[in-house]
């Protein structure tokens, strides 16, 4: 079945929003890595991986109906210069990702597209656990700079 001609356009701006989210959190943590934190390196390395993996089932939805993905020009990632500007930054980006699939969720439901509707549901609880997650770190922060 051709899909919806913005259900197309909703994955095409997915896989960007994606692609754009693995390299902020790439830089992020080999930004770390140079500051000597360890442990945020490998935190945000994690976090890099698991939207590499949200990139990798839009792709899979992308090829089973029949269009070749591609994530287009990548806006430049916004690493920030501390740890708390790089979550806050990281904030931002996970609100984008929010706002973008439940738009999706909303629209997939109202055409009748479960397939995608099943995935823009996946991805959107799964952006919904990292807005958590930053939140609950940046308030464990308090006033320093950085947890190491
Ligand atoms: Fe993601
Ligand atoms: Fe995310």
């Amino acid at each position: 079945m051709r899909p919806h001609p913005r259900i197309a356009g909703f994955l095409g701006r997915a896989l960007s929003h994606e692609f754009l989210a693995v390299q902020q959190y790439l830089v992020q943590s080999r930004l770390c890595g140079l500051w000597g934190w360890q442990d945020w390196a490998a935190s945000f390395a994690k976090e890099s991986r698991e939207e590499l993996e949200h990139a990798g089932l839009l792709s899979d939805h992308l090829l089973r109906i029949g269009i070749a993905p591609s994530a287009g020009t990548l806006r430049p990632s916004r690493p920030g210069r501390d740890l708390r500007e790089m979550l806050e930054q990281d904030m931002a980006i996970e609100w984008s990702a929010v706002e973008l699939y439940a738009e999706a969720l909303d629209f997939s439901r109202r055409v009748r597209d479960e397939g995608v509707a099943q995935l823009f549901a996946h991805l959107l609880a799964d952006e919904q656990g990292h807005l958590k997650h930053l939140q609950e770190t940046i308030n464990s922060l308090g006033g320093a700079e950085h947890g190491q």
